[in-house]
């Protein structure tokens, strides 16, 4: 039996993976290695294949290729589970190539499909976003039923049709689907554009911070560690569910840099910028059905991860500043 996880040199593709590996169990993990922050993708990567790691360099919407590869690898077997995390992720950047972004998330999702009903796969894991609510009117935690038929990006947009075709085949194949709608995920080796990772970084080397709006918008910022549990229990379930993953607590911009402020003992230095159109004022999982089904109860509180974060963060100072400087 295989396990498949596409996007394994990204921040979650990276912390599954290695939860797997650390479990003995055989993962065959793709990636093509395109995401911001190549440095941090190569460590990443490194540090899973001396786990043992089975590693394809692959685009996965390139069809053909894909199933070279995978042939070529000389496996005939099952595939019981494909975790599939490959994909573009950020709502502002998909504003600025919307083409690119239904390209690698939908067509890469329908590859991935098709290479689960090929292989026999048991069941699928969809990375899928938060973003699918878009701005909810009342300020109340967002149901996975409820969801906006208009998202406010490409993005998001590619997530729902991601969603929908994945549903589509769980009902034309034996396929288990879950796909897992993730609120605002952080953790140590996480992304270089998102905000927390480069709020630690420019704290500790006395950077200004850029805020979009007013600092109090929302997020139900999740630990990855958190994360990584909930997808591993979905991949159990039969037919096809939609499970939200957050904390379900959520925080504000600001709380979160007066927390970082607590934990490295440095005052941030904040730069408010104009809220982006893109960026939803809040998100907040409800999350009963991931409890009573899945039985996932998110465990790390913020100052816990964040701190965390900050740690792994400090132990790699040297190497991952550069990307910092790189980008910035
Ligand atoms: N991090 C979050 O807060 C968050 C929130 C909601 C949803 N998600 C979704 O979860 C998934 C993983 O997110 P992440 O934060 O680890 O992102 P990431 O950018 O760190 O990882 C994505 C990985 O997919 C790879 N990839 C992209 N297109 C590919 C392609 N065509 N072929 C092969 N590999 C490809 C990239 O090289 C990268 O390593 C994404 O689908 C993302 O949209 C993430």
């Amino acid at each position: 039996m295989l396990i498949i996880v596409t996007g394994c040199s990204g921040f979650i593709g990276f912390h599954l993976s290695n939860e797997l590996l650390n479990n003995n169990l055989s993962v065959l993990g793709i990636d093509n290695m395109i995401s911001s922050g190549n440095v941090l993708q190569n460590w990443r990567l490194e540090q899973l294949k001396a786990k043992g790691i089975n590693f394809l360099d692959v685009d996965i919407t390139n069809k053909a290729e894909l199933n070279k590869k995978i042939k070529e690898t000389n496996f005939s077997g099952v595939i019981s589970t494909v975790y599939h995390l490959a994909g573009l992720a950020g709502v502002r950047q998909s504003v600025l190539e919307p083409k690119n972004y239904y390209k690698n998330n939908i067509m890469g999702t329908i590859n991935m499909l098709n290479i689960a009903t090929e292989f026999s796969g048991e069941s699928f894991v969809l990375a899928s976003s938060s973003s699918v609510y878009g701005s909810q009117k009342k300020r109340i935690p967002f149901v996975e039923n409820e969801t906006s038929e208009i998202p406010q990006s490409p993005y998001a947009f590619s997530k729902l049709f991601a969603e929908k075709i994945s549903r589509d085949y769980s009902n034309i194949s034996s396929l288990n689907v879950s796909s897992l709608r993730f609120f605002t995920v952080y953790g140590p080796a996480g992304r270089v554009d998102m905000s927390i990772l480069k709020f630690i970084h420019n704290i500790i080397n006395d950077y200004p911070i850029n805020v979009f709006g007013n600092g109090f918008q929302e997020r139900d910022f999740t630990y990855v560690k958190d994360i990584c549990d909930g997808i591993i229990k979905s991949s159990q379930i039969d037919g096809f569910e939609i499970f939200n993953l957050g904390s379900s607590k959520p925080y504000s911009v600001i709380k979160v840099l007066s927390t970082l402020k607590e934990i490295i003992n440095k005052e941030p230095k904040i730069e408010y910028l104009p809220k982006h159109f893109a960026d939803v004022d809040y998100t907040w999982a409800n999350i009963d059905k991931a409890k009573s089904l899945l039985k996932w109860h998110p465990s790390t509180s913020l100052k816990d991860g964040l701190e965390k974060t900050v740690n792994w963060y400090k132990n790699n100072k040297n190497w991952i500043s550069s990307i910092f400087e790189k980008i910035n």
